[in-house]
């Protein structure tokens, strides 16, 4: 591939998080780097935070879950910066409860936000980012090691990040003899704000505190402690490097030993 300073990385969800520290890892080792997120003022907010950090960063609002929103942001990104290079499939959301009372409408945004997007936005960068005809680069989607165990009261998210590691496999086995390689992340847990909010939502499903919900989730982690966003990008990095060449179709944790798998 060229050097990193002529690549350009796409990062979905980057305003928050994982995907936070994927976009500012990979500006910092000189990428440029084109994120997105629904909310217009916290990707404005970003590109600014990470601009200020020396990063070249552009952006602009999507919704994963929209055709349309998906081809105005990878166009954009190649009106911005040229083709893509690195696709860091990262936005995503919780969602769960006791599955016979899940209703209807959660269940298909859980799967349309993490699944039907990873298909979405990954289409539109082989196609319109040109990353199919380059016959090179990187697409890594961040799944969770809840996409190979069973997750109790998580059966939507549990669900639609097996799909994204089928996915993953799939589309990896596919690319393989091109120089394209398809990589899934899968952080175990990870203290951000979606980690705030799934504690906030066991602690009403067991009608229990935060606290104490948070001291369960660390008793199962043999390293005795949450994975930072700064160590899921690592991996993130290290997948998208030259080095990286001969890994695909791989489904990678980073969950200080909770997944033995
Ligand atoms: N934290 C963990 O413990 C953990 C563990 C395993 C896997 N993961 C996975 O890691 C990824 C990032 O999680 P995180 O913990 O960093 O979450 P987070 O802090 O909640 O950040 C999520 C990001 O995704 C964006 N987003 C959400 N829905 C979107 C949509 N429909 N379209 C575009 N952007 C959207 C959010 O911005 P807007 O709301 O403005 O759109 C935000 O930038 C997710 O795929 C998650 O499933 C997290």
């Amino acid at each position: 591939m060229t050097s990193p300073e002529h690549r350009i990385a796409l990062v979905t969800g980057a305003t928050s998080g994982i995907g936070l520290a994927v976009a500012r890892l990979l500006a910092s080792q000189q990428y440029r780097v084109f994120i997105g997120a629904r909310t217009p003022e916290a990707v404005a907010a970003t590109v600014k935070d990470l601009r200020g950090q020396g990063g070249q960063v552009a952006g602009a609002p999507v919704d994963v879950r929209s055709d349309e929103d998906v081809s105005g942001f990878v166009g954009a990104a190649v009106d911005q910066f040229g083709t893509i290079d690195v696709l860091v499939n990262n936005a995503g959301r919780s969602g769960g409860g006791v599955t016979a009372d899940i209703p209807t409408e959660l269940w298909l945004d859980v799967i349309e936000t993490n699944l039907n997007s990873v298909f979405r936005v990954s289409r539109e960068v082989l196609n319109a980012g040109g990353m199919r005809s380059k016959q090179q680069g990187r697409i890594i989607n961040i799944a969770s090691t809840a996409g190979k165990q069973g997750v109790v009261l998580g059966a939507p998210y549990s669900a639609s990040k097996h799909g994204v590691v089928g996915f993953t496999k799939a589309l990896g086995n596919e690319l393989a003899p091109t120089g394209i390689t398809v990589n899934a992340v899968c952080p175990g847990y990870v203290e951000t704000p979606m980690a705030q909010r799934v504690r906030q939502g066991y602690a009403g499903a067991y009608d229990t505190t935060e606290a104490e919900v948070f001291a369960k989730f660390v008793a199962k982690i043999p390293l005795g402690r949450y994975s930072t966003p700064e160590e899921v990008a690592g991996l993130v990095g290290y997948l998208a490097s030259d080095q990286a060449a001969s890994i695909t179709s791989q489904a990678l944790n980073v969950c200080g030993g909770l997944g033995n798998f």
